[in-house]
């Protein structure tokens, strides 16, 4: 055996107790989401069925903004696996927070209306994932006069 396949052998093994660290780090933190609840992927019990005003509109609001805004959201398989679940979990909860179709008695359509007008929702962080929520000016306008004549 030659001097350097010896030397190589030797520094080969910071670098496997590197990668095992690493491993171990990335298992522990598959634990997290079950001990904090802000991290978990969860469907609280829907306690309000919205009636929508036509398929269409229902469709388009299950594509773009019922993730976030019920206790209906389908989580993709990366939503289980951390950190990255953690940023779903956490948006979802947060969307649900402020606006949640299947609990809140009083719905602020005209809030939602606004926020399609205006761009601002589906949150642009919810798109590259969700090419199908980038809706079309048409499908915009039919989400919106959904909204109108469902809760107003
Ligand atoms: C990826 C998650 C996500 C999606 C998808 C999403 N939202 Fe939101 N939404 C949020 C979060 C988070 C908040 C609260 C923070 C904020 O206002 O930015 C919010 C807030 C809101 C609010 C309340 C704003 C306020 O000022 O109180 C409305 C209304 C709303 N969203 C409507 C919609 C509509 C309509 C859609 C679909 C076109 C939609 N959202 C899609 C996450 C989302």
């Amino acid at each position: 055996m030659t001097q350097t396949t010896i030397l190589s052998q030797r520094s080969s093994k910071p670098f496997l107790w590197i990668v095992g660290i690493i491993i171990a780090v990335f298992a522990l933190l598959q634990l997290v989401r079950f001990v904090v609840p802000e991290f978990q992927p969860d469907n609280p019990p829907v306690t309000q069925q919205v009636v929508w005003n036509s398929p269409e509109a229902e469709q388009l609001w299950e594509q773009a903004c019922a993730d976030c805004h019920s206790n209906e959201t389908i989580y993709p398989w990366y939503s289980y696996v951390a950190p990255f679940g953690w940023l779903v979990a956490h948006d979802v909860h947060e969307g649900r927070d402020a606006l949640n179709v299947s609990t809140d008695r009083r719905i602020e359509w005209d809030e939602m209306v606004e926020m399609i007008e205006e761009g601002e929702m589906p949150l642009p962080v919810y798109l590259p994932l969700h090419p199908e929520a980038n809706l079309t000016a048409t499908q915009q306008e039919t989400l919106m006069a959904g909204i109108r004549a469902t809760f107003r």
